[in-house]
């Protein structure tokens, strides 16, 4: 039986635009989903290099204004791919054009624009979803099933870092990752949101935080990349660089339990390192994203002369998402935890269910950014707001 089509205006095309892109191509070809995208309008602001992506990405036509685009009564999906700085706008006037919207991480610049944005979305009645990509790995969305059937047990830690170094030369030029006005932050929004919204999922919600942010080299060059496209600002000389370069926090999470946090663009010889580890009374699981189609589990009701954690190849069809993938062994990559996550919002928007992570969970990350920002800056233990957002009673 044919399923319902869904056109996607998406909006940035390079680094996540590719990912999404690839999401897009695939979803409908590789696994069954309740509605087939259809990849209709690239969106962005450099007509040539815009025409270049669609083409080699499969997008049907592009177009270089984005609120015209957003408008079109042909869209039933926008997908924003943009910097940072541009989320609240793109994101709010797609929810006024009844728009279903999927937005990279972090949600907003700050908690009070991800606050009015996830109240834009639960007004406006659309689907709205955060792509925390990560949650879609299938070892992940296994420790999240071992949790709920309780072989974790009471958990007592959450123990969490996000390492990178691809900016410990100090000459790396000054990219928008690097500017507070574009990015908000830097290793805090961008590889501590992940592992934070991982921990609110996992774990459960933070009350308190304790932080310490760092920015090691202070300036870097003006001059335009001349391979990356990255975005550096244009210039002669050295401009400053307006975010963190490194945070570390302790967390108390509602529930009892102790977390800890490290996130980082200066961890030498780690390119994508990312781990997580939480210890329950009953057990305990580890994820290594390097290593990311096993989960590490500690089962402490083994018999104990056979106890020591054991390796989950997670790549059986009886494990999360891997149904539509290839047999057992056979291992998956990055790229489809994208494919994953656009299931879900397809899903979602097609049977009219609640996606996850909704804009009111990005905003709940964006809470626990903002306490660890105020938290480093005033040295002292910081209470995380709680985010409740409830529809407005219409009279
Ligand atoms: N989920 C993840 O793991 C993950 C990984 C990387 C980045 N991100 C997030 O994705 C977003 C984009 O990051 P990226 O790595 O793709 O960056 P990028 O620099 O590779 O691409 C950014 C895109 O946004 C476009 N853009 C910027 N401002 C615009 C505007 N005003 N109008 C139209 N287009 C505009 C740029 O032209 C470019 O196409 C960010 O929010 C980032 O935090 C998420």
């Amino acid at each position: 039986m044919a399923i319902p089509k869904l056109n996607v205006a998406m909006i940035g095309y390079k680094f996540m635009g590719k990912a999404h892109s690839n999401a897009y191509r695939q979803v409908a070809r590789m696994m069954d989903p309740a509605a087939e995208p259809v990849m209709k309008l690239l969106v962005g602001r450099t007509p040539d290099a815009l025409d270049a992506a669609a083409a080699q990405y499969g997008w049907q036509q592009t177009a270089t204004d984005w609120r015209r685009a957003i408008r079109r009564k042909d869209i039933d999906i926008v997908d924003v791919c943009t910097a940072n700085d541009t989320h609240m706008e793109i994101v709010l006037a797609a929810l006024r054009a009844g728009k279903h919207v999927l937005c990279e991480k972090p949600l907003a610049m700050n908690t009070k624009q991800a606050a009015r944005m996830a109240q834009a979305a639960v007004e406006s009645g659309v689907k709205h979803m955060v792509n925390f990509n990560y949650r879609t790995c299938p070892a992940v969305a296994l420790a999240k099933q071992l949790i709920a059937e309780g072989r974790i047990g009471r958990i007592f830690h959450w123990r969490a870092c996000y390492l990178q170094d691809w900016i410990i030369d100090p000459d790396f030029p000054l990219v928008w990752r690097l500017d507070k006005h574009v990015a908000g932050s830097g290793s805090h929004g961008d590889l501590n949101a992940h592992i934070i919204d991982l921990a609110l999922w996992l774990v459960g919600d933070i009350a308190e935080v304790s932080s310490a942010m760092e920015t090691f080299v202070k300036e870097r060059p003006l001059q335009a990349m001349t391979t990356g496209g990255l975005g550096a600002a244009a210039g002669d000389g050295r401009g400053p660089v307006t975010v963190d370069d490194a945070v570390i926090s302790l967390a108390r999470f509602r529930n009892g339990a102790l977390g800890t946090f490290e996130a980082t663009r200066f961890a030498a010889g780690r390119k994508n390192g990312w781990f997580f580890e939480i210890n329950g009374d009953k057990g305990s699981v580890r994820f290594e994203f390097e290593r990311m189609n096993e989960l590490y589990f500690f089962d402490r009701t083994d018999p104990a002369h056979a106890q020591g954690f054991r390796t989950i190849l997670a790549t059986e069809s009886i494990h999360p998402y891997l149904q539509a993938w290839w047999p057992p062994g056979h291992i998956i990559g990055y790229e489809h935890g994208f494919t994953h996550s656009v299931y879900n919002f397809l899903n979602a928007v097609a049977r009219d269910t609640p996606p996850s992570p909704d804009f009111v969970e990005g905003a709940r990350v964006n809470a626990v950014l903002d306490a660890m920002s105020k938290s480093a800056e005033t040295r002292k233990w910081t209470a995380v707001p709680e985010i409740v957002i409830t529809p407005l009673a219409r009279v």
